[in-house]
């Protein structure tokens, strides 16, 4: 395929980061075009963002399945009916099956606030409080079958300040993830339009 690469994001709510994807593939020589936003959960305000933003945003409600295998299904049928090629998870919070994964190799993306390999999971801020860190930060990787595992395409790292709590922490973080995705997408984008 040519011209820009047909990218689907992937989240369960706010959708910031999708926002700031969109926002940067707005940009003429920007190689990515964000052609769909996809959620689990119908009532994520991510999608209103995204279809307030001009983008195609359908839910696929998990529980409207019966089980990861039916809805799996369906999300790929989707994507591939959309003719993407790549996938942001942003703030998507349900872990993809290693058949997904495979099928979608080295084309699924994925923003975690925290330097990996530290603090893997859930509730990243406050462990790294809690852990007395005095660095924290955000990664984008690629996903593999193991969770917050995949090899790293960025990283940005922010200080933990004394006062600090997972709130304000969450947001020092937030606008470093803002700025490395996009980053991140481009690159990736690039890489397959040269290949
Ligand atoms: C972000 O902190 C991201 O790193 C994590 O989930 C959060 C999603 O936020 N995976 P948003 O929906 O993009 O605002």
């Amino acid at each position: 395929m040519s011209g820009r690469v047909r990218t689907a994001v992937l989240l369960s709510g706010r959708g910031s980061n999708m926002k700031a994807l969109v926002a940067a593939a707005r940009r003429q020589d920007f190689p990515a075009e964000i052609a769909l936003v996809l959620s689990d959960k119908p009532q994520a305000p991510g999608l209103e963002a995204a279809r307030e933003a001009g983008v195609p945003a359908e839910a696929v409600d998990f529980r409207r399945f019966s089980g990861r295998p039916a809805f799996e299904a369906e999300l790929d049928l989707r994507l591939r009916a959309a003719g993407v090629e790549l996938v942001c998870l942003a703030g998507f919070m349900r872990i993809l099956s290693a058949s997904f994964v495979e099928r979608w190799e080295g084309r699924i993306l994925n923003i975690h606030p925290s330097l990996l390999p530290d603090l893997r999971g859930l509730n990243t801020h406050d462990r790294a409080l809690a852990e007395g860190r005095a660095e924290h930060g955000c990664t984008v990787h690629y996903v593999s079958a193991e969770l917050d595992a995949g090899p790293t395409i960025a990283m940005a790292r922010v200080p933990v300040l004394p006062g600090d709590d997972p709130d304000s922490l969450a947001a020092r973080v937030l606008v470093e993830e803002h700025r490395i995705y996009p980053a991140a997408l481009e690159a990736v984008a690039r890489t397959l339009r040269v290949s």
